[in-house]
């Protein structure tokens, strides 16, 4: 029997992924709620679901086991909270919260009132992120060493008004959107982060559309995360660079369309590396650099992994996130993927990111 999802806030993103939940055999949408009268009403008829006026209307109705929170971030704590005090499961759009306080206030209720809440991010469920961190973890090109994010985005679709600039309802960049990046950045490093420095600069109206994070990690890695709101839609761009002691990985799109890998292995490794990306290596026969001394002519191999269903990528890691959550619902033994403490901690760093900027001080963890 399919668990009965609620579904809060049918906006643009809440429509996408309610399309992902509509298919899926573990739920089945059997109500909506959104403040705009116009947005419920295409929703309910879409799902053939209840239409409620408000949040507390839906969490009475004793078929709603499980809500999907898909409402602006400054929401998501109060309704967060109200659906765990019914008893019921949630699924939260990122970010878990836009303060720390907040953030704490929940977890300890989830944990009091032993549901299951889970955080939608998506990145770490992306096929080619998902090789990235399996070659990390083999370690066939040596232990991470840095990690360079760089993600320049459209601020056409985000008018002066939006709740998006303002720190107080969205919590700003790093929370809203970097958040992501921090989960997969946290994910990558494998081990918590330790230091945490953030610079911004302002556009001359005041909104802060440029900010960049600076993480140093237990383990040594260096991290930076740039994330900017600042151009036309055209000229969007997402580089992950991932540097390796024997190599480095660059991804290209946020959702990525391309990952290339290049290092320096072993003939007798070279196997299962082209088994672990999937794919068959190119062999480059390098001469020594010239003018360097010391440098020796050498080896290097090369694989370029590629996606050309971006769209469908996404749609199933969204679909993965729910369907987790879903058997840790069913099976109390069961440890989901994303786990409360994973999806706080990714929080804590976007959060301090800001606190950061605020103060103008180096964080620690
Ligand atoms: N995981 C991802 O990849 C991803 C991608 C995009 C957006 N998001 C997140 O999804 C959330 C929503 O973003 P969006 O772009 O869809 O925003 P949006 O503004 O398009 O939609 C928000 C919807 O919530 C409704 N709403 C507002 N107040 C409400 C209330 N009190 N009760 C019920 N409904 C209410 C609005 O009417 C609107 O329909 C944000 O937290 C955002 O960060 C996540």
């Amino acid at each position: 029997m399919p668990i009965g999802l609620g579904i809060v806030g049918y906006g643009g993103f809440g429509a996408f992924t309610a399309d992902v939940y509509a298919r899926m055999d573990e739920v089945r949408i059997v109500a909506l709620t959104d403040t705009d009268a116009n947005r419920l009403a295409e929703g309910a008829q879409r799902y053939q679901a209840r239409a409620y006026p408000d949040l507390e209307h839906l969490l009475q109705d004793p078929e709603v086991e499980l809500v999907a929170i898909s409402t602006p971030p400054w929401l998501h704590v109060p309704q967060a909270l109200a659906a765990v005090e019914a008893g019921k499961h949630v699924f939260l759009e990122k970010p878990l919260a836009t303060t720390l306080e907040d953030a704490d206030r929940l977890l300890k209720r989830v944990r009091e009132q032993g549901v299951r809440l889970s955080v939608d991010y998506v990145l770490r469920r992306i096929p080619i992120y998902r090789t990235l961190q399996k070659l990390i973890k083999s370690r066939l090109l040596g232990d991470i060493a840095f990690l360079r994010l760089e993600n320049v985005a459209s601020n056409e679709a985000l008018h002066a008004n939006h709740w998006f600039w303002d720190r107080a309802r969205s919590g700003g960049i790093f929370i809203e959107h970097g958040v992501h990046f921090f989960d997969l950045g946290n994910q990558l490093c494998g081990v918590r982060p330790e230091t945490v420095t953030a610079y911004a600069r302002n556009a001359v109206d005041g909104r802060q559309d440029r900010v960049l994070s600076a993480v140093s990690y237990e383990n040594g890695v260096l991290a930076s995360f740039y994330h900017a709101f600042d151009r036309p839609a055209i000229l969007e761009q997402t580089v992950l660079r991932v540097g390796l002691d024997q190599g480095n990985v660059t991804v290209y799109g946020w959702i990525p369309e391309q990952m290339d890998v290049r290092g320096v292995l072993p003939e007798e490794q070279r196997g299962a590396l082209a088994t672990l990306l999937g794919t068959d290596l190119n062999v480059l026969n390098l001469p020594a650099p010239e003018g360097i001394t010391g440098a020796t002519a050498g080896q290097v191999v090369e694989a370029t992994l590629t996606s050309t269903q971006r769209t469908a990528d996404y749609q199933e890691a969204i679909r993965l996130g729910m369907a987790d959550l879903v058997r840790s619902i069913l099976d109390p033994h069961y440890t989901p993927e994303v786990t409360l403490e994973d999806a706080y901690d990714s929080f804590r760093l976007a959060y301090l990111s800001q606190r950061s900027l605020e103060t103008g001080q180096s964080l620690s963890f």
